[in-house]
């Protein structure tokens, strides 16, 4: 079967379901059940055994990581965006990442960084990075398998880290650990590089700013974004009540000369 193994969103009117379409096998939800033999290719609309209509396409990045399942929490897709922009990374950008955790980040930073950047990316815990290192081969295999990109996972704790050992000139630092003040207990850095943190605590951000200071980072900013979802249902058009209010913090600061 052509579709075997193949990542998907199954959708429904009101719920999506991330799933691997298996040849022979169904995916069973609330409104019945679905062949996965009846799909024939993709996007494609099916019946389940109860009549409902459901379609079935591939998962955008947000759609995969908001949907997939998970070890340590991931960046939500909104503050992505920022910390790519905030640290200032391009196509052809160096970047080492500290805490690779589920991957989420990481694999949006190789969606940009492709075969022309390259990514470093730190983590302590072995299992967390194989876990991502999957989760990064399954979403990226699903649209293209001959995407190219620089992955090198570096296995230890931050203060074991010395940036000396790199080869390359890293241009941008991005964080999402507890405790990324400790980069600087062993590393100076001296050459011009963006920095920038994701913390959901206004104390590290306040630990981190000051030491972003002693070490002569430039531009220092402290932002929070907030992002509210609306309605659009028949001739309704309106903000949803509920919103996801706070996540963390973004900081970010430049080191020039
Ligand atoms: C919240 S997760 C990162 C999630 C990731 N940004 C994502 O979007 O999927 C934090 C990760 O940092 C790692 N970590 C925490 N403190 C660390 C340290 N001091 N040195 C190295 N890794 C650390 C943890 O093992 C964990 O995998």
């Amino acid at each position: 079967m052509k579709l075997d193994n193949s990542l998907v969103v199954i959708k429904s009117n009101n719920k999506k379901y991330l799933t691997v379409i298996k040849d022979g096998e169904s995916f069973i939800t609330h409104n019945g059940k679905i062949s996965y033999n009846d799909i024939k290719s993709l996007p494609y609309t099916v019946k389940s055994s109860t009549g409902e209509e459901f379609i079935i396409y591939t998962p955008s990045y947000k759609e995969f990581v908001l949907l997939m399942r998970r070890g340590p929490q991931i960046i939500y897709p909104k503050d992505v965006g920022s910390l790519i922009v905030d640290g200032n990374i391009r196509n052809n950008s160096t970047v080492l990442e500290i805490g690779t955790g589920s991957g989420a980040l990481t694999l949006f930073l190789l969606l940009i960084l492709g075969k022309k950047g390259m990514l470093y990316s730190l983590d302590s815990d072995s299992k967390h990075q194989y876990r991502a290192s999957k989760t990064i081969y399954r979403y990226i295999s699903t649209f293209n398998k001959d995407y190219e990109y620089n992955l090198e996972l570096i296995h230890k704790e931050l203060i074991d880290f010395r940036i000396i050992n790199i080869d390359k000139d890293i241009d941008t630092i991005i964080t999402d650990v507890p405790e990324p003040w400790q980069f600087f207990y062993e590393n100076k850095i001296e050459k011009e590089l963006t920095w920038v943190s994701y913390l959901p605590s206004i104390s590290q951000v306040e630990k981190l700013t000051n030491i972003l200071k002693e070490n002569k980072f430039e531009n220092i900013e402290i932002k929070e974004n907030l992002e509210r979802y609306w309605i659009i249902k028949d001739n309704i058009l309106r903000p949803k009540n509920e919103m996801v209010g706070h996540t963390g913090f973004i900081v970010s600061g430049r080191f020039i000369v």
